[in-house]
């Protein structure tokens, strides 16, 4: 009776151990299928299947699934990722960067994702669009983003005379930040002196106009924005000078702003190596106030507010 007992005892241990070896064979089957499954519905898997290399999909995985997806359809193409590992590429710009590059071969590809991101591969003032001011400090305004007719900052104040050449008026917040700067260049014997500030639509209008009649249109739009492109009717734009000035770029005043404008929310914002992305000849007195996050933020980027605008905020772009 025990040894039959025993016996009993025995198998159903060994069908025990049975079931559980076949359990654990059946967990790993799975796990493998699983793994399977989810392996050839993965991007890197579709796109290596599609002839992507591991460098070119370390690039391509970054972008949204629906942009994957899209890319996928299309098949190879290695010369899309000439522009997909810039770091500014923005991907519904993809074409553009491609037609552009065709007419301009000679640019390097981080300058055409540059150049297309601020539409400079569409002649100026065409395609435009209306500045979204409810971005307050870091609104655009350029060749291709303006300002209405009567667009007028409502709390322009006064800038007082020790302060500035003629009658001059500014935002409230951009005048205080550049009293800020002011007294703290006066600490080393600097004078930043305002020469032109708030511009109406209309005065900005003769100003162009003037310039055009005395020297072509050509020179007109390096020179000077057309009405309702130019950011001196922001209120948020100082062009500055010294005493005794010719060329402010050869001034001490030039130098120290250079270092340290930024620390008061203020951009040069017409660099010498940007004309062709800002469409103005270099400007070194030409000053915009952006507030202090964004223009140390510009400042540590090198990009020019175009260029930064179209990456980081404008709305379309994200
Ligand atoms: N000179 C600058 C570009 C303006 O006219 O606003
Ligand atoms: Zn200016």
């Amino acid at each position: 009776m025990k040894k039959k007992k025993r016996k009993l005892k025995a198998k159903v241990k060994k069908i025990l151990i049975l079931i559980i070896v076949l359990i654990i064979i059946l967990g790993i089957l799975l796990k493998l299928g699983f793994d399977y499954y989810h392996k050839i519905h993965s991007y890197p898997y579709k796109l290596e299947k599609v002839g992507y290399n591991k460098e070119e999909i370390s690039y391509i995985v970054k972008l949204k699934d629906n942009q994957i997806e899209e890319l996928l359809e299309k098949g190879y193409d290695k010369w899309l990722l000439r522009f997909i590992k810039q770091k500014y590429f923005i991907y519904h710009n993809l074409e553009r960067y491609e037609s552009y590059f065709q007419e301009h071969r000679d640019l390097e590809h981080s300058k055409v994702v540059s150049l297309v991101n601020v539409n400079a591969d569409k002649e100026f003032y065409t395609d435009l669009e209306k500045t979204d001011i409810t971005k307050n400090n870091t609104m655009l305004v350029n060749k291709f983003h303006v300002l209405e007719k009567n667009y007028i900052p409502n709390d322009l104040v006064d800038v007082s005379i020790q302060h500035a050449y003629g009658k001059q008026k500014l935002r409230k917040e951009v005048y205080e930040h550049f009293i800020s700067m002011f007294e703290a260049a006066k600490e080393e014997e600097l004078t930043i002196i305002i020469n032109s500030s708030y511009r109406t639509y209309n005065y900005q209008k003769s100003l162009w106009d003037r310039y055009a009649m005395q020297h072509g249109e050509k020179w007109a739009n390096e020179y000077a924005a057309q009405a309702g492109s130019s950011e001196h009717q922001t209120g948020m734009a100082i062009d500055v000078t010294t005493y005794g000035a010719d060329d402010f770029e050869k001034t001490q005043e030039f130098k120290w702003m250079g270092q340290n404008a930024y620390k008061y929310g203020f951009i040069l914002r017409y660099p010498k190596d940007k004309t062709d992305i800002t469409g103005y000849q270099y400007e070194s007195w030409h000053y915009r106030y952006v507030g202090e996050e964004l223009a140390r933020k510009i400042y540590e980027s090198g990009l020019t507010l175009d260029e930064y605008y179209a990456y980081y905020l404008e709305e379309k772009n994200q």
